[in-house]
C-alpha cells in the first residue's frame, strides 16, 4: 500500500486544475444503461472509482472505452447480458447502486447487491427502494441482494423522500425517465451533481425539469438516446485545494473552479479571514500573514456546507485562532480524522456529531492512517502546514476520490511525494 510523504512547507504560488466531478461522473456513467446508443463523457476524473464503475458497467454486457488518458469515457448499452451486479464489485463501491434504476427502467428487471456500509456510517439504501417502489417496482431482498421487477415497465409515481438523499435522488430520476407518466420527487437533493445529471438526460431526450430545487418532475418518455456530455467541474477537489495556500500562505488559482459550486464553503472562508476571488481562469486563494479566524461549521445537503469538505475545513481550524464548533449533520461517524489530527498536536474534541476544536500555533508532522476518501487529503493539508514530516499510510482512499494528488500540489510548490508500498 502506497503512502504519501508531506514536509512542513513554504508559501505555494501557482495553478491548479480541477477535474471532472467524482460524484457526478459516478452517477453519469450508469445512464447509459438507459439508452442503447453511445453515451460519451468527456472531462472525465482519472480515479480508482472511475474504474470501478467501469468494470461494473462492463460486467453487465456494457462497452466502456477510456479514451485520451481517461479523460472521455465512450460507452454503449446495445448489448447487456447480464442484470446482475456482483457483490465482489458493489462491495468495492456504494455508488454501484446507481445501476440499479437504469438497469429496471430499460429492462424491468435487475438483481444488485447491497451495498453495505462503509467507514463513515451504515449509509442504507432504503431511500432508493423506497422510490422505486413508489414507481411500481416489485422488490425482494435475498441473500445480500435486491431482486427488483418491474414487469409492465415503471409507472410514474408521486416520491416523498422524508430526507435529502444524492444517491437515492439520482435513481429515481433515471428510472422516472422511462416510466410510464409523470413522477414528482419531492424533498430531492439539489447538489450540483443532480443538476448535471439532469442536464445529461435531457440532452438524451429526457423530460425534466425542477433540477436544483427540492421538487423535480419528470415526463416518462419510450426510449432515450445517446449523447456527448462534459462531467461538470468537481466542486469537492475545488473546495480542497482552496485550501492549500490557506495553510501554507502564497496564492493559488483553482483552474475551471466556479463560486456557485462552493459558495457555502466560500463564506466561511471569507468570515476566517480569506478572500476568494472569482476570476476568468477560476478561484484565486490568497492568504499573506493575516491570521486565520476560528469560525463555526454545521454541514447540510446542498446548498449548506458540504459533509464532503468537512474533515479539509477541520485540519484548518486546527491552526486558526480561536475555537470553534463542527457539527457533522449527515453522516453518523465523519470525524475518523480527528484522532489523526490529535497525533499531529491538534486540540479536538469530539462528542457524538460535534467536533470541538482549538487552534494550536504549529501542527507537528507525525505517521498518520487515512481512514476515508476526505479524510486522508484533510491530513496531507495539515501536514503541509505541520513542522517536520508527515507520512499518510493507506492513501488508497486518497486515489479515490483525487486524481494525482502529489503532483497537483507539487506544481505549486508543495513538498510531497508518493512512497510506493509493498
Ligand atoms: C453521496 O453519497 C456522495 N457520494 C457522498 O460523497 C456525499 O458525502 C453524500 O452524497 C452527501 O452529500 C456519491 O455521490 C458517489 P446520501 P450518498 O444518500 O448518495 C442516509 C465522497 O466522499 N441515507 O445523500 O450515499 C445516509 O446514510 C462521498 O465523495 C439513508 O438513510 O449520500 C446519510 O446519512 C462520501 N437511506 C444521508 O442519508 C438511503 O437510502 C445522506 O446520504 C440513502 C441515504
Amino acid at each position: 500500500m502506497d503512502s504519501i510523504l508531506v514536509r512542513g512547507n513554504g508559501e505555494l504560488h501557482g495553478d491548479i486544475p480541477i477535474a471532472g466531478a467524482k460524484n457526478a461522473c459516478l452517477t453519469l456513467m450508469p445512464a447509459t444503461l438507459l439508452s442503447d446508443e453511445p453515451l460519451t463523457l468527456t472531462n472525465a476524473p482519472r480515479l480508482s472509482d472511475i474504474k470501478t464503475m467501469t468494470t461494473l458497467l462492463q460486467s453487465l454486457g456494457a462497452e466502456v472505452s477510456s479514451l485520451q488518458d481517461g479523460q472521455v469515457l465512450a460507452m454503449s448499452s446495445h448489448n447487456i447480458n447480464n442484470h446482475v451486479a456482483d457483490y465482489d464489485i458493489v462491495r468495492k463501491m456504494r455508488a454501484s447502486i446507481l445501476v440499479l434504476g437504469p438497469m429496471l427502467a430499460r429492462y424491468g428487471h435487475a438483481v444488485v447487491s447491497l451495498p453495505g456500509g462503509c467507514a463513515i456510517g451504515a449509509r442504507p439504501v432504503d431511500l432508493h427502494l423506497k422510490a422505486l417502489e413508489a414507481m411500481g417496482a416489485e422488490l425482494e431482498l435475498k441473500d445480500g441482494y435486491i431482486h427488483a421487477k418491474a414487469p409492465g415497465g415503471l409507472k410514474g409515481g408521486i416520491v416523498n423522500f422524508p430526507l435529502v438523499s444524492v444517491g437515492a435522488t439520482e435513481n429515481a430520476l433515471m428510472a422516472a425517465t422511462l416510466a410510464k407518466g409523470t413522477t414528482v420527487l419531492n424533498n430531492a437533493a439539489r447538489e450540483p451533481e443532480i443538476v448535471d445529471l439532469a442536464q445529461c438526460l435531457r440532452k438524451m431526450g429526457a423530460q425534466i425539469e425542477g433540477e436544483g430545487s427540492s421538487t423535480i418532475t419528470i415526463q416518462g418518455v419510450d426510449r432515450l438516446n445517446g449523447a456527448t456530455h462534459p462531467v461538470v467541474t468537481d466542486r469537492i477537489e475545488l473546495g480542497t485545494y482552496m485550501l492549500a495556500p490557506v495553510f501554507c500562505g502564497g496564492e493559488v488559482t483553482c483552474l475551471g473552479g466556479r463560486m456557485d459550486l462552493v459558495a457555502a464553503f466560500a463564506e466561511k472562508l471569507d468570515e476566517a479571514g480569506i478572500s476568494v476571488e472569482e476570476t476568468d481562469k477560476g478561484l484565486k486563494v490568497a492568504r499573506r500573514n493575516g491570521l486565520i479566524r476560528a469560525v463555526d461549521v454545521t454541514t447540510a445537503p446542498f446548498p449548506g456546507f458540504p459533509t464532503d469538505l468537512q474533515a479539509q475545513f477541520m485540519a484548518l481550524m486546527c491552526i486558526a485562532e480561536g475555537t470553534s464548533k463542527l457539527e457533522e449533520n449527515i453522516f453518523e461517524n465523519r470525524f475518523m480524522h480527528a484522532p489523526e489530527l490529535i497525533r499531529m498536536g491538534a486540540d479536538i474534541e469530539v462528542h457524538g456529531g460535534t467536533a470541538t476544536v482549538t487552534g494550536v500555533k504549529q501542527l507537528k508532522g507525525a505517521p498518520v492512517m487515512a481512514t476515508d476518501l476526505r479524510a486522508s487529503v484533510s491530513l496531507i493539508l495539515a501536514g503541509m502546514a505541520a513542522e517536520g514530516e508527515t507520512v499518510v499510510s493507506r492513501v488508497y482512499h486518497l486515489d479515490r476520490g483525487y486524481e494525482r494528488v502529489e503532483e497537483k500540489l507539487g506544481a505549486i510548490g508543495a513538498h510531497i511525494e508518493r512512497i510506493s508500498g509493498v
